[in-house]
């Protein structure tokens, strides 16, 4: 399975999965790295392991179609099957979502749909979670729509909140969790074993 990555920002996800990728567990490879920023670490490392990287930003483009057919083009080339977002803070162009229909998806560090949605991201997220008083709290992969972090549900883990926990040992562990889970669901959707029906998404087991 030919994987594009989007991602804005440090890229720890975007490792974990080239990791899991190399290491023979996900039969797919990372065939393009697409990000909104020029100097994001996820770049670098993307650079770094010769795959090849594109910077695209709305600013580039007169309309938000033009930039849709940018990605579209450049997905195209590298013969992209399934687009992962991974710390990728813009919304998609709605073009590329109806193009690769519940083949995008994305990682939240919430459990969805609680704590999710436009302007929901970073610590901003942990910080709503401790103020509510929640016991635990997760990461969350699922298939993108056009709404912010609305789409199906695909695989949710918990971790929970300690009382002395702040927004930034929660967001350590539950970015750990992320590292699991992320590579495990697109080993799921590279085995063909992720199951969509209308809003809802499940994994079939291997065994
Ligand atoms: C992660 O917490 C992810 O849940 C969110 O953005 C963060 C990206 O981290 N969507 P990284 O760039 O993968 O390290």
């Amino acid at each position: 399975m030919n994987i594009a990555v989007f991602a804005s920002g440090r890229g720890s996800n975007f490792l974990a999965i080239l990791d899991a990728i190399d290491a023979g567990f996900i039969p797919a490879q990372i065939v393009v790295l697409i990000s909104n920023k020029s100097d994001a670490g996820a770049m670098e490392s993307a650079r770094a392991h010769r795959i090849p990287v594109r910077h695209l930003t709305q600013k580039m483009f007169e309309s938000e179609e033009a930039l849709a057919d940018a990605m579209l083009s450049e997905l195209a080339k590298h013969h992209t099957e399934f687009i992962v977002l991974a710390g990728y803070l813009k919304k998609i162009p709605a073009k590329v979502i109806r193009q690769y229909q519940n083949r995008i998806i994305n990682i939240h560090p919430a459990l969805l749909p609680s704590f999710g949605g436009e302007g929901m991201y970073g610590h901003r997220v942990h910080e709503s979670v401790i103020a509510s008083g929640e016991k635990i709290s997760g990461a969350t992969v699922h298939l993108v729509d056009e709404e912010f972090d609305r789409g199906p549900i695909v695989l949710q883990q918990t971790v929970a909140v300690d009382a002395d926990d702040t927004p930034e040992s929660l967001a350590a562990k539950v970015l750990k969790v992320e590292h699991k889970i992320f590579p495990l669901v697109l080993k799921a959707f590279a085995e063909g074993r992720v199951k969509v029906e209308g809003r809802k998404a499940w994994i079939m087991s291997s065994f």
